[in-house]
């Protein structure tokens, strides 16, 4: 057996699978999100820690199997959160998350110190609030006695994997979002770490995902249950990881989410940076290769608005029929033509990341007429979001990764009229998978390599990750949806002064 651990958001999930991949028992166990000031997120990390002792202890009893018979752990979790640990590997704050917007100022601070063009160049991604060394500078800014005592600084997942065994170490892809690794070399960037007044002792050592990072030690046995010197493998940040367990590992290969924000993650055999910092550039899981990422903020999220404030009889009509109500909203976009009868949506009621990082645009209908109906505007949302996953791989084409092969997953990769428009605005076959674990999978997957299960990531992933349905594109719907993609690009560039 694997074992596979995703610490996410909301809660941590662990999974144990059997080594043909299939899920053989899991549980989720949620924990508070804190927010102390407007914009502010932070968690803790000891909640983090007693929900994975909790669900690895209940994986193991109800499926009922020896604890000796796990071959190896693979950890994932959320990125860039920042845990500071004393000398005695005490906690010394909250840890500051990735959806956390307090650091505005410490940004500007990095591009000072750095300059922006060599930060991009050496980090391959622009000073974001959400990653790591802007968090630490704010901690060096605001709480300068609490820094002076921090020993060492680590990764949500990372933390959980120093309980397990008393090793400080992290990997390549969620290092990677800490702003603190020269990314084309693969190693901690000493003009960065020298530049931010961080040494690199008090950075984890690094590792390629599959690697094996140490064994469970005694105390994290009698807590979890584990056996005692059972491996634990680098792992992977939560998207990576969600790559390995969707089998997007080569070049070409790619996957799409649409869960409240939209994520496009795609493997490059070479690095190749956005010099406007308009996607990320991440080391992928799959040793020696890298990634590019796209992250939207308002995918599902304005699917999910129109449901809650325009539906309300689609909502109740879903109650009486007893489906999801998101199930009734597609009927109704799928009785309106593509191109939603001229009507173009603009995703962008949090602002925006990727392709445009801006705090100030908003959420537009544009078009709407006397003759536009409830099916119009879900169609238009439906579309809207789709032409912004679609220019965020023209950012990528640019950047010369092609995408030829998408997996769709999230709550919206489950619409089969959402997979089709993402087919015809990608121009590649858009596909599921069969068991989507999401990141716990590749976790498992990675903790499968190390463990000498399987010889390599992508051998393990074309034997285990198994396709279900595939939609290809349409090209009648494609000449439709490439007229108003080119008014939906345009409509951004015209109002993005009004925005401000
Ligand atoms: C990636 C990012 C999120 C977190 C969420 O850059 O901020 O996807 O990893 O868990």
């Amino acid at each position: 057996y694997l074992l596979g651990v995703d610490l996410g958001t909301s809660g941590t999930k662990t999974v144990l699978f059997d080594l043909a991949g299939n899920p053989i028992c899991a549980k989720t166990i949620e924990y508070p999100l804190y927010q102390p000031a407007n914009g502010w997120a932070e968690q803790d990390p000891s909640d983090w820690w007693n929900a994975t002792c909790d669900g690895i202890k209940y994986v193991i009893t109800a499926s009922g199997i020896d604890a000796s018979e796990i071959a190896g752990i693979g950890l994932s979790g959320q990125m860039h959160g920042l845990v500071m640990l004393d000398r005695d590997g005490i906690v010394l704050r909250k840890s500051i998350i990735w959806c956390d917007q307090r650091t505005a100022d410490e940004c500007q601070q990095m591009n000072e110190l750095v300059g922006e063009r060599r930060l991009i160049e050496i980090t391959a991604n622009p000073a974001l609030t959400g990653f790591t060394a802007s968090k630490i500078l704010w901690v060096q800014n605001h709480e300068p006695e609490l820094y002076e005592k921090c020993a060492h600084i680590l990764l949500p997942k990372d933390y959980i994997r120093y309980m397990l065994t008393g090793e400080f170490a992290t990997e390549m892809s969620d290092a990677s979002g800490m702003q603190l690794m020269d990314i084309p070399q693969r190693r901690w960037s000493d003009e960065i770490l020298s530049k931010f007044n961080i040494t690199k002792s008090m950075l984890g050592k690094l590792y390629e995902s599959p690697d094996i990072t140490g064994q469970v030690h005694q105390r994290a046995a009698e807590l979890t249950g584990l056996r005692e010197g059972t491996i634990v493998v680098g792992g992977a940040a939560d998207n990576s990881a969600a790559a390995v367990g969707t089998g997007v590992v080569r070049s070409g290969n790619a996957f799409t989410t649409i869960g409240t924000s939209g994520v496009i993650y795609a493997i490059s055999n070479d690095v190749s940076i956005d010099i406007q910092g308009r996607v990320h550039t991440f080391c992928s899981a799959v040793p020696g290769k890298w990634t590019v990422m796209s992250c939207t903020l308002g995918a599902g999220l304005s699917l999910k608005w129109l449901r809650d404030t325009c539906c309300l009889e689609e909502i109740k009509e879903a109650e009486n029929l007893g489906v999801d109500p998101y199930v009734v909203m597609n009927t109704l976009a799928e009785q309106v033509k593509p191109g939603a009868g001229g009507l173009v949506y603009l995703p962008y009621l949090m602002g925006e990341r990727s392709p445009h990082p801006d705090p100030y645009c908003r959420g537009v209908f544009f078009g709407l007429s006397a003759s536009h109906n409830r099916g119009n505007m879900i169609r238009a949302v439906m579309e809207g979001v789709a032409y912004s996953q679609r220019e965020c791989v023209d950012v990528f084409k640019e950047m010369q990764v092609n995408v030829q092969d998408m997996i769709a997953c999230g709550g919206g990769g489950r619409s089969p009229l959402w997979r089709q428009m993402l087919a015809d605005m990608y121009n590649c076959p858009v596909s599921t998978i069969k068991a989507d674990e999401g990141p716990a999978f590749g976790a498992a997957i990675l903790a499968g390599v190390g463990a000498g299960v399987y010889t390599s990531v992508e051998d393990a992933c074309d034997n285990l990750v198994i396709k279900n349905s595939i939609q290809h594109p349409n090209p009648a719907a494609q000449k439709t949806y490439e007229e108003y993609y080119q008014l939906y690009k345009k409509l951004y560039v015209d109002l993005q002064e009004s925005f401000k």
